[in-house]
């Protein structure tokens, strides 16, 4: 952790980064936000962490949990819930024992179940990391991860 947390350390001064800037940092380079280093990092910049811990929560796309190299954000709001999101879901817990907040073992995958991705025409939607599918059957969400292993 040290050598790692040195060289976070020393991009978050060369760039003078802001407190979003560094909790963005920490979720490009961990897939999450993880409290050690970012409580490190708070400590050895003289950051106040209510602060930091403010935006933390503030903004969804920060996860404090540990998340897979892609997260699957599969919508099950009305229009795709009609369109077969269920179907989509069944299969991620069939074929890779995916659950809604849950992460598979090779730190691939983490899913996360939404209300609406804002793309309903385009029923059943899921987003990988920034990355939008529609119009998804089980087969081609399969195919899609498949392609990612
Ligand atoms: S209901 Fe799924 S994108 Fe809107």
């Amino acid at each position: 952790m040290e050598e790692k947390l040195k060289e976070i350390i020393d991009v978050i001064r060369i760039n003078k980064l802001s407190y979003l800037e560094i909790l963005q940092l920490l979720q490009e380079k961990f897939n999450f936000v993880p409290m050690d280093y970012l409580n490190k990092i708070c400590e050895m910049l003289e950051i106040p962490k209510s602060k930091i811990y403010g935006i933390l929560t503030f903004y969804s796309q920060f996860s404090t949990n540990e998340r897979g190299k892609y997260l699957i954000r599969i919508c099950d709001g009305t229009a795709c819930h009609v369109k077969g999101a269920t179907k989509l879901i069944e299969m991620l817990k069939r074929n890779y024992h995916l659950e809604d907040g849950k992460t598979t073992q090779d730190k691939k995958f983490t899913l996360q179940v939404v209300a609406c991705l804002g793309g309903c025409f385009l029923a059943p939607v899921c987003m990988i990391n920034s990355h939008y599918h529609g119009s998804l059957d089980e087969n081609k969400l399969k195919n899609i991860l498949e392609s990612l292993k």
